[in-house]
């Protein structure tokens, strides 16, 4: 049997454990759980540390069960990456093990007036005053201005970082943390994409900076060691998968950037989760964009390996509008249900949804944005509405590309894309007629694991990614052409335009 390699991946939705064919990144079996998200207040996002962890032990052992019922023994893994929603805080104790509070996750809005008073107080009220070290505009969305939220508002967490026990991490911190040990020695450290995430890395000296904790006034020492993406962190300590080494670490939007293969410069990718993530390899050149978007640390393949940057178009709503028309409005039983309901449209029929439910990310990067859907008449249906919301994933995606090829100038010719949502062929269909371009799809969609099992994997010897892309599998694909001509499209996308500034200014 050839050598296999894991991944967890944990993402804002569910949790994973995805175990492939090491040498021909063929995935053998895998299983999924569902993660409960819960919102306490107005614009608060939160989840539950323990129940993530409780989702990481099913997902792996019911793994091993289906690996051992296709007669494959488990001590063909080798390795373990993992992959995880960025940006999302957490706080916990080292002496107990326990979390001190909820995680925060990456969408939440409650520092909207901290990131206010941030701004307010920068010099020009300029929102990229960190922008030089950091790569990131000040934004509700990283994790500084959550962790400093925390130790503001907990007092079990000022308790804990007086007495020298508290630690934070982002989810695959606690996680490596748990999965090595937890109290009784786990490592606690991070990679340089998650680091990158934080607002406190520097993405020049590839550390945390001094300067910045002082900005966010968050102490040093709670703060995890940054390690390299694919090197031996610790190995497991209990389970099925006692013994084998976790050496792989990726936020998801990296791990998906690796998984499709995107190792050049100019090569990109477009991940279609809970949001919407087009990430440029820049290589080992960090490029700040002049419109609206990220720069941030791609991977580190390895201890003495260079760091390759990626330019990013982060968009906060994508398949979290479908969870919120099935959740809330009860508008579909299932998410899949809502390529059924777009269908029946085949239009929106002049209706606009721009999902700004935490505000509007790249390229605006405007917390006080709110959703709002415009252009309701009498005729209008549920079946519109769901016709509106794939569309408004579609015109998000063409707005960040937009930027990208201004940002890059070497427009792309192509988007490929993954993630949960790529199955869905009238999205796709869609996007390539918003686009005015081609959309590949890989027809193996767990790009995302893939690239954290093949980190994890070179760090023990079986690289995966030397193989030239043509012999994976995965990289059979399945191209969308457009179907409506420019003008068409030109003038949907104006309109959704209005909408954002309707969504955008929408007390006054
Ligand atoms: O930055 C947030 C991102 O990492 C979340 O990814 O896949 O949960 O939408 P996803």
């Amino acid at each position: 049997m050839e050598p296999l390699v894991a991944a967890i991946d944990q993402g804002t939705s569910s949790t994973r454990f995805l175990v492939f064919n090491a040498k021909t990144a063929e995935l053998i079996c895998h299983h999924q759980v569902e993660i409960n998200q819960s919102f306490p207040k107005e614009g608060w996002v939160e989840e539950d540390p323990r129940e993530i962890m409780q989702s990481v032990y099913e997902c792996m052992e019911r793994t091993c069960e289906k690996l051992c019922q296709l007669n494959i023994s488990i001590s063909n893994i080798k390795a373990v990456g993992v992959t995880n929603q960025r940006e999302t805080t957490l706080v916990w104790d080292k002496e107990t093990g326990e979390p001190l509070y909820n995680a925060i996750v990456w969408l939440d809005l409650r520092t909207q007036s901290t990131v206010e008073r941030l701004i307010n107080k920068a010099p020009g009220r300029n929102k990229n005053h960190l922008k030089h070290k950091t790569g990131l505009p000040i934004s509700t969305y990283f994790s500084a201005v959550k962790l400093r939220w925390l130790l503001d508002n907990v007092d079990e967490i000022q308790e804990a970082m007086l007495d020298g026990r508290a630690m934070f991490g982002t989810v695959d911190s606690w996680i490596i943390w748990c999965l090595t040990g937890g109290r009784n020695g786990g490592v606690h450290c991070t990679d340089v994409s998650n680091a990158s995430r934080t607002m406190l890395f520097n993405i020049h000296s590839m550390d945390w900076d001094p300067e910045l904790c002082r900005y966010f006034d968050v102490p040093m020492e709670i703060l995890p060691k940054v390690r390299s993406s694919s090197e031996i962190y610790g190995s497991m300590k209990s389970g099925s998968l006692a013994g084998v080494p976790i050496s792989g670490c990726l936020g998801d939007q990296s791990a998906a950037l690796v998984g499709q293969m995107c190792f050049k410069e100019g090569q990109a990718k477009n991940t279609y989760g809970t949001g919407c993530f087009l990430l440029r390899n820049t290589g080992t050149k960090p490029v700040m964009s002049e419109h609206g978007l990220l720069t941030t640390v791609a991977y580190k393949m390895g201890k003495d390996e260079p760091a390759c940057y990626a330019l990013e178009g982060s968009v906060a709503i994508a398949g979290a509008v479908v969870r919120w028309l099935k959740d809330n409005m009860g508008i579909v039983q299932s998410s899949s249900e809502i390529e059924k309901l777009a269908a029946a449209a085949g239009s929106s029929y002049g209706c606009y949804f721009v999902p700004a439910f935490s505000g509007l990310y790249a390229p605006y990067w405007e917390p006080s944005a709110r959703g709002i859907i415009c252009g309701l008449t009498q005729f209008t249906n549920r079946n519109h509405l769901a016709f509106a919301a794939l569309e408004a994933v579609c015109f998000q995606t063409r707005e960040i590309l937009d930027a990208m090829n201004q940002d890059s100038g070497v427009p792309l010719t192509q988007l490929q894309v993954d993630g949960g949502m790529t199955s869905n062929r009238l999205l796709m269909q869609l996007q390539a007629d918003i686009l005015c371009m081609p959309v590949v799809r890989p027809t193996m969609s767990e790009t995302t694991a893939l690239g954290a099992a093949m980190a994890a994997g070179a760090a023990e010897g079986v690289q995966v990614w030397t193989l030239s892309p043509d012999q994976l599998p995965h990289v059979t694909s399945e191209k969308y052409e457009p179907q409506i001509n420019s003008d068409e499209s030109e003038f949907r996308f104006g309109r959704w335009k209005k909408a954002v500034q309707k969504a955008m200014n929408w007390e006054t």
